[in-house]
């Protein structure tokens, strides 16, 4: 009888099943408006296949995952500064992608305001996908499947730039990393190692002023004392604001997943934990000069490593869809 009741209610539900994102209860509650952009698991589906789906870009060859793989964290690693169609060369690493529905702006220099505006970017950049959204939308429209796709997850059968923009968006959404052995210690369930619980103490009294948890980012602009790149010549926050109290300033990064989002910083300069341990403990740039001994800095590294959160990367609901 239950059973029954519950295909009932399911065949007169009258538009598409409405979804929940899961987060810790001692989170604070997200900054993105859904009442603008209600999750559905019929829009959630979409945005994944938008996702994955190399007609985002002009010669078809590139998807958003193509730069942001989910088992690197949704960043990708195998070279310093993004390719994108034709293995242009872009000028920035492309950054892990986790908890954006907290995020307060988007880019290395917060260039984007909104979450549901950020994919038109990478669509239009002439070293990434080299298209436009009316393309897209004819594109869309004129396949065999994705109008099927668009009435499940809207109601009616048209592709439009609003309603990719939005179904991209609530896939991202959901891309909620809280199930690593740090979140596990937080909630009582896990015990740190001595090494681990030490590192611990050094990144609060030296990190965590900007990669504030539970993000491990305070969402703000900020300088760690990287020197400029003397051949990008990026500027960071400057380029946005023009003032120049913000040279140099990029967004606090997330360190959730770090031992898989390498190569490290907004141009890749770095391969690995170790070589940005080794920056912040000889930078003379920052407010506090860091004093870390090696023992420390091992010690850090073991810490970092608990952000790692297997569940996340290897996800089945943010993988390659299947048919
Ligand atoms: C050619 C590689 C490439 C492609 C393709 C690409 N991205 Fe990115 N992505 C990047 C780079 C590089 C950045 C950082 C750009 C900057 O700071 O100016 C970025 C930044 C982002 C951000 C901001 C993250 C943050 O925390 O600030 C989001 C979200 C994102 N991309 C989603 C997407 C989506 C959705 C698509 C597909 C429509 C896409 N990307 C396609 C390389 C790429
Ligand atoms: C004053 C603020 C500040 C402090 C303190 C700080 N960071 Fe950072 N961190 C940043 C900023 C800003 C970036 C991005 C800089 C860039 O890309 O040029 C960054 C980048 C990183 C990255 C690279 C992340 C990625 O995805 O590329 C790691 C790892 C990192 N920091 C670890 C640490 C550790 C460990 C400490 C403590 C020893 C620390 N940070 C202290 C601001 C800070």
């Amino acid at each position: 009888m239950g059973a029954l009741l519950m295909l009932l209610s399911a065949a007169q539900r009258p538009g598409p099943e409405p979804a929940v994102l899961q987060y810790p209860k001692n989170w604070p509650a997200p900054r993105y408006d859904f009442s603008r952009n209600p999750l559905t698991r019929e829009g959630i589906e979409l945005g994944r296949r938008l996702f994955y789906d190399p007609v985002l870009s002009r010669d078809s060859t590139l998807s958003c995952a193509g730069c942001h793989l989910s088992f690197t964290a949704f960043a990708h690693v195998d070279h310093a500064l993004s390719h994108g169609i034709q293995d242009r060369i872009g000028t920035r690493n492309a950054p892990a992608l986790a908890n954006l529905a907290w995020a307060q702006a988007f880019m290395w220099d917060g260039a984007i305001q909104h979450l549901d505006f950020q994919a038109l970017a990478p669509i239009s950049s002439p070293t990434e996908m080299d298209h436009s959204i009316q393309k897209i939308v004819e594109k869309l429209n004129a396949s065999p499947r994705y109008p099927a796709l668009f009435e499940a997850a809207f109601g009616t059968r048209k592709a439009t730039g609003e309603r990719v923009l939005k179904a991209m968006a609530q896939f991202e959404l959901t891309l909620i990393s809280a199930g690593s052995k740090y979140d596990r210690m937080m909630a009582g369930t896990d015990t740190f190692s001595r090494q681990e619980q030490n590192g611990y103490a050094i990144f609060q009294k030296n990190c965590a002023s900007c990669h504030a948890e539970p993000f491990f980012t305070n969402f703000s602009f900020e300088k760690n004392g990287l020197p400029l790149d003397t051949m990008l010549r990026d500027y960071g926050r400057m380029r946005i604001t023009q003032n120049p109290a913000d040279s140099l300033r990029f967004k606090v990064p997330t360190l959730r997943n770090i031992e898989f989002s390498y190569p490290y910083m907004h141009d890749g300069r770095f391969r690995k934990l170790r070589d940005v341990v080794n920056h912040y403990a000889q930078t003379t740039a920052l407010d506090r000069p860091l004093e870390l001994s090696a023992n420390e800095k091992t010690d850090l590294v073991a810490f970092l490593l608990t952000l790692t959160d297997r569940a996340f990367l290897f996800n089945p609901d943010f993988s390659f869809p299947k048919e």
